[in-house]
């Protein structure tokens, strides 16, 4: 399938690794310019090497807590590319403590990154997709937003509230030309999957951790984790044309994790 998205431009915030690296390498493919915002600076080198070769990229080190930083990420976007057509906010952090022992330093700083972090950087960007009369936003939430999970009450909340955050946004926008959805993906072997991983494995030993990844996988229909890959292509499909009548719309990746 053609989608036709030869020549435009994406800002793509965590495109340098796992999911967001995924779905910049897709796009990368269909001949997407990228302008890859992260704060994570070796892997944003590492990135670009690999994708240099695919189209025009370039990283912008980018702090998703900081609105200077994002205003600059725009700024620099668009004195390389004039017009910015696609948004995908993938940066995040993971947690792995339960409520109970979570402090409100923990809450701050993933509400910074998880909800403020796309918030500061639709506000900068929306105006300019207004200004072209088109525009495509992609922002990550979790099936734990869907459904609760235990250990990542306050990740969950900060998810659901972007769920509610693009939803709305998508029924201020969409009279602009612009469409704004949301996927979620349930667990997929991602860095920020295999950190968590490592540490229960650490704190389990390994025979107990083998038989909870069995149990894990046996809450997926499908029978396993999900890969990066899997999860890549809706992106594409969502920021093209074929989804030009898809809006405000929670798409989940799960394998079968959650069917809501
Ligand atoms: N991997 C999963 O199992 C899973 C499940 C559900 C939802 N998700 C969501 O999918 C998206 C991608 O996840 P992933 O697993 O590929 O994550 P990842 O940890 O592999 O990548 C996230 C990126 O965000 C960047 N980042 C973190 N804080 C930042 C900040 N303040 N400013 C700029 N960049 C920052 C990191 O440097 C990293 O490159 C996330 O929004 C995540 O919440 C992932």
């Amino acid at each position: 399938m053609d989608f036709l998205m030869k020549g435009r431009t994406a800002i793509i915030t965590g495109g340098v690794q796992g999911i967001g690296f995924e779905a910049a390498k897709e796009l990368a493919n269909e001949g997407v310019n990228l302008i890859l915002a992260d704060r994570n600076e070796e892997a944003g080198e590492r990135a670009l090497r690999a994708l240099s070769a695919l189209t025009s990229v370039i990283f912008v080190p980018t702090d998703l807590t900081k609105q200077e930083s994002i205003d600059t990420l725009v700024t620099i976007a668009t004195k390389r590319f004039k017009e910015i057509h696609y948004f995908v906010n993938s940066a995040a952090i993971l947690d792995d403590k339960s409520f109970e022992d979570s402090s409100f330093d923990d809450w701050q700083r993933m509400l910074d990154v998880c909800l403020l972090g796309p918030m500061r950087c639709l506000h900068a960007i929306l105006p300019l997709m207004k200004s072209q009369s088109y525009g495509r936003i992609v922002c990550f939430s979790s099936d734990s937003a869907r459904v609760g999970q235990a250990k990542l009450a306050y990740y969950a909340a900060a998810k659901a509230g972007v769920t509610a955050l693009v939803k709305s946004i998508a029924q201020e926008v969409g009279p602009h030309g612009i469409t704004a959805n949301i996927v979620s993906p349930g667990a997929t072997n991602t860095p920020m999957r295999m950190e968590r991983e490592a540490s229960l494995r650490e704190q389990m030993g390994p025979e107990k951790y083998a038989k909870r990844l069995l149990t894990v996988q046996k809450m997926y229909p499908l029978r396993r984790i999900g890969e990066p890959s899997d999860i890549a292509g809706m992106v594409t499909f969502l920021l093209s044309d074929r989804a030009s009548w898809i809006t405000g719309q929670v798409i989940s990746i799960n394998g079968g994790f959650t069917m809501v």
